[in-house]
């Protein structure tokens, strides 16, 4: 089924300070991963481990990276590798911070920029190998929505991997409001219901792992 396009929440296309702080501090694993670990108590390693598996896909894979953002999955992506790179993102300026950073691994042959709602993806369905989704769900309007247009893309056996800010702990809640408050954030969701809207959307063999306030997920899609 083919979702209904919805609006993204507006504050990301307005290129906001934060956006910029926050690409600053994953762009640094030194000072940037202290701030993580201050912040949210989280391991910034946790997510270069997880971009790692784009360096995993062979040749001709198709591999959809939403929202791209300032493009910190891209060192996950090895040059030459031969495969294609969607880099989605609702921001123009998230998207050109993405290609320099393409450039700037020397992978910019590979990538494609492409300005998208992760609610209407211009992909089609089956259309790609793996997708990687991360610290994503928690500024989409609608996760669980944006769970299932990213699954429906994914081809049979391909995998999704990803992190969100979690709902779980109450410690973070002043966060998240705030986030949500400069319309940045959306609703979010705890581990367990990200679990459930993955498994709902045909993927199967879910993972989450939890590090401080953000937690990691994969999975598989099985038909
Ligand atoms: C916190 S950044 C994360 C980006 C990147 N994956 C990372 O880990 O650095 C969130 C990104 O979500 C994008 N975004 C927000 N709403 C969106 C939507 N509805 N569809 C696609 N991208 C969206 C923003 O433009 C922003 O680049």
């Amino acid at each position: 089924m083919r979702l209904s396009r919805f609006p993204g929440l507006g504050g990301w296309g307005d290129d906001p300070l934060w956006g910029t702080f926050y690409d600053w501090t994953v762009e640094h694993p030194g000072v940037g991963g202290a701030i993580w670990r201050a912040g949210v108590q989280s391991d910034l390693r946790l997510l270069y481990e997880a971009a790692a598996e784009i360096g995993r896909q062979p040749a001709g894979s198709r591999i959809l990276d939403v929202p791209c953002g300032g493009g910190v999955a891209l060192r996950g992506l090895r040059p030459g590798q031969a495969v294609e790179y969607v880099a989605a993102d609702i921001s123009q300026t998230m998207l050109d911070r993405t290609m320099d950073a393409a450039r700037g691994w020397h992978v910019a042959d590979q990538v494609e920029p492409v300005i998208a709602d992760v609610g209407d993806l211009p992909l089609d369905e089956g259309d790609a190998d793996l997708v990687v989704s991360f610290t994503g769900l928690h500024c989409f309007p609608h996760p669980e929505l944006a769970v299932s247009e990213m699954a429906r893309v994914l081809k049979p056996e391909g995998i999704i991997t990803g992190s969100a800010l979690l709902n779980d702990s109450r410690r973070y809640e002043p966060l998240r409001r705030a986030g949500r408050r400069a319309g940045l954030l959306g609703p979010g969701g705890t581990g367990d219901e990200i679990v459930h809207w993955l498994t709902r959307s045909g993927i199967a063999d879910v993972t989450l792992e939890v590090s401080g306030a953000i937690g990691y997920f994969r999975g598989v899609r099985r038909d």
